[in-house]
C-alpha cells in the first residue's frame, strides 16, 4: 500500500523544456555552448526551443491538474535568473519561477524545486566552474536569490541533480556539457565542492527559509539486483564498496553519513588547501528525504573467489528506445538498500521510460510499453513499502517529451506527446493509465 498522503508527480527540467534561451535577458549555460560545438548532440539539436515550456507553462500546468498529479517536480535555471551566475539578478527570469509556483500552487500541486540539473551558468564555467574554489559560495549566492524569493511558498528542494552525471559524464568522460576530460586529480576538487555546494545551500535554506523546508537532493540511485537470494551482500557491496564518481557512495556517503568512502577520502584529504573534518560537517547537514532517480540496474553476484561480478541480462532482455535493460526489480533493491543504509525516507526523483512513439492515424498515441514499464516499476516500490520501507513518492520521468541531453530530441520520454513544430501537446495513453493509478493511490496496480 502506498501512503495516504503520498506525492505522485512528473519530474523535468528547465534546459530539457524551457527554451525560450535567449528571451527576457537568460545568459547563456554550458548547455547552450555544448550543443553548438558540432558533433556533441546527436543531429545537432539544442534547446533553444524545447518545448517552449517557458512561454506555454500554463497551459502545460493546466495538463498536469487535469492528470491529478499533486506534485511536480521542476528545476530552475541558474542562468535565467542570474545570468552571470552570480551578481546581478535577472528580475524578469526569477519572475518566471514565482509565477510557475503560483501557477502549481492555484491548482493544488505542491512544488518540487530543483536548485540545479546541469545547466550551469557559462560565464561560471570561464571563471573555471566546479574547479573553482569559490564555486560553493556562487551556488550559496543562487540558492539565497531563490529562497528569499520563493521559499514563502516552495517548501520542498532538491539541491543537485546526479552529480554523478554532470560531473562523471560531463567533466570525466566528456559526453554531456561542458564537455571535459578532467584529471583524476581535478576530479577531486569538482566533487568536494560540488558536495560543499549541496551542504552551503541546505544550510542557507534550513536556517532562513519563510515555511518550513523539506531538503534532499536527487543523485543518480544505482542498483544492483541480487542474482539469488544468497546474492544480497554482493548487491550491497556493488552499490556501496567503492570509490566511483559515477556510482552511489562518493555522493551519497559524505551527505548521509558526513564520510567519504575511504580510498577517496584519503585522497581529497591530501588536496592543498582543504580541511576536510570541517569540509565534511558542511556536507552532511541533515536532509529530510532520501531522493534518488532511478531507471535500470545491474543483476550481482559473485565469482568463487567472492569478488562481486555482474551478469549478462538474460538473452532477449526488453530494453527501451534509448537501448537500457528494462529491470523493474530495482525500485524493490533500490529503496530497500537505500533505506537500510540512509534511513531517510525514500522518494523516487525519476523514473520512467523513452519509446518510438508516434501520432497514429486516430491521433492518439498510443504507448502500451510505458505503460508495462511503469506498471512492473511501481509494483516493485509498493513491495518495498508493503515490507516497511518509507516511501513518499514516486516522480514519472517526464511529463513532456523533450531534449534529452545528448540524444537531442531524438529520445521520447514523456506522457504528453510533443510535436516539435508546432508545439502541439497530445496526452499518450500512459497519461490516462497514470491518472487512473493516482485516482486509486496505485491501489489498482
Ligand atoms: C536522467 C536525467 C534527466 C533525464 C533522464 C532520462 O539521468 O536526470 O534529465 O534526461 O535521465
Amino acid at each position: 500500500m502506498f501512503k495516504k498522503d503520498f506525492f505522485w508527480g512528473t519530474a523535468t527540467a528547465s534546459y530539457q523544456i524551457e527554451g525560450a534561451f535567449n528571451q527576457d535577458g537568460r545568459g547563456l549555460s554550458v548547455w547552450d555552448v555544448f550543443s553548438r560545438w558540432p558533433g556533441k548532440v546527436r543531429d545537432g539539436h539544442n534547446g533553444d526551443i524545447a518545448c517552449d515550456h517557458y512561454n506555454r507553462y500554463k497551459e502545460d500546468v493546466k495538463l498536469m491538474k487535469e492528470l491529478g498529479i499533486n506534485a511536480y517536480r521542476f528545476s530552475v535555471s541558474w542562468s535565467r535568473v542570474l545570468p552571470d551566475g552570480i551578481g546581478k539578478v535577472n528580475e524578469k527570469g526569477l519572475d518566471f519561477y514565482d509565477r510557475l509556483v503560483d501557477e502549481l500552487l492555484k491548482n493544488n500541486i505542491t512544488p518540487f524545486m530543483t536548485l540545479f540539473h546541469w545547466d550551469y551558468p557559462y560565464e561560471l564555467y570561464r571563471k573555471g566552474g566546479w574547479l573553482n574554489p569559490d564555486s560553493p559560495k556562487w551556488f550559496l549566492e543562487y540558492t539565497k536569490v531563490l529562497c528569499d524569493r520563493l521559499s514563502d511558498r516552495v517548501q520542498y528542494y532538491m539541491t543537485l541533480n546526479e552529480p554523478q552525471c554532470f560531473i562523471g559524464v560531463g567533466h570525466k568522460w566528456g559526453g554531456h556539457a561542458p564537455g571535459l576530460r578532467l584529471s583524476d586529480y581535478d576530479l577531486l576538487y569538482a566533487v568536494h565542492n560540488t558536495l560543499l555546494a549541496h551542504g552551503e545551500s541546505v544550510k542557507y535554506i534550513r536556517e532562513n527559509a519563510k515555511t518550513k523546508p523539506h531538503i534532499g537532493f536527487a543523485p543518480c540511485g544505482i542498483v544492483a539486483i541480487p542474482s539469488t537470494g544468497n546474492d544480497v551482500d554482493a548487491a550491497r557491496r556493488y552499490m556501496f564498496d567503492n570509490s566511483d564518481i559515477g556510482r552511489n557512495a562518493v555522493w551519497m556517503d559524505p551527505v548521509y553519513l558526513g564520510k567519504y568512502p575511504k580510498e577517496f577520502g584519503e585522497q581529497v584529504g591530501n588536496l592543498p588547501k582543504i580541511d576536510l573534518d570541517a569540509d565534511l560537517k558542511t556536507i552532511s547537514q541533515p536532509l529530510d528525504f532520501f531522493g534518488c532517480n532511478t531507471y535500470h540496474g545491474e543483476i550481482v553476484t559473485t565469482d568463487s573467489s567472492g569478488n562481486v561480478i555482474t551478469l549478462r541480462k538474460p538473452v532477449g532482455n526488453t530494453r527501451t528506445a534509448i537501448n537500457w535493460h528494462v529491470t523493474p526489480e530495482v525500485l524493490y533493491w533500490g529503496p530497500k538498500l537505500f533505506y537500510e543504509r540512509y534511513q531517510k525516507p525514500v522518494i523516487m526523483t525519476e523514473n520512467g521510460m523513452a519509446n518510438c512513439d508516434t501520432i497514429s492515424f486516430d491521433g492518439k498515441c498510443h504507448d502500451p510499453q510505458r505503460i508495462d514499464y511503469v506498471h512492473r516499476h511501481l509494483l516493485s516500490l509498493k513491495k518495498a513499502a508493503e515490507e516497511g520501507v518509507e516511501v513518499d513518492g514516486y516522480f514519472l520521468w517526464s511529463l513532456l517529451d523533450n531534449f534529452e541531453w545528448a540524444e537531442g530530441y531524438n529520445e521520447r520520454f514523456g506522457i504528453i506527446y510533443v510535436d516539435y513544430q508546432t508545439q502541439k501537446r497530445t496526452p499518450k495513453d500512459s497519461y490516462y493509465w497514470y491518472k487512473s493509478v493516482i485516482e486509486a493511490n496505485g491501489e489498482n496496480l
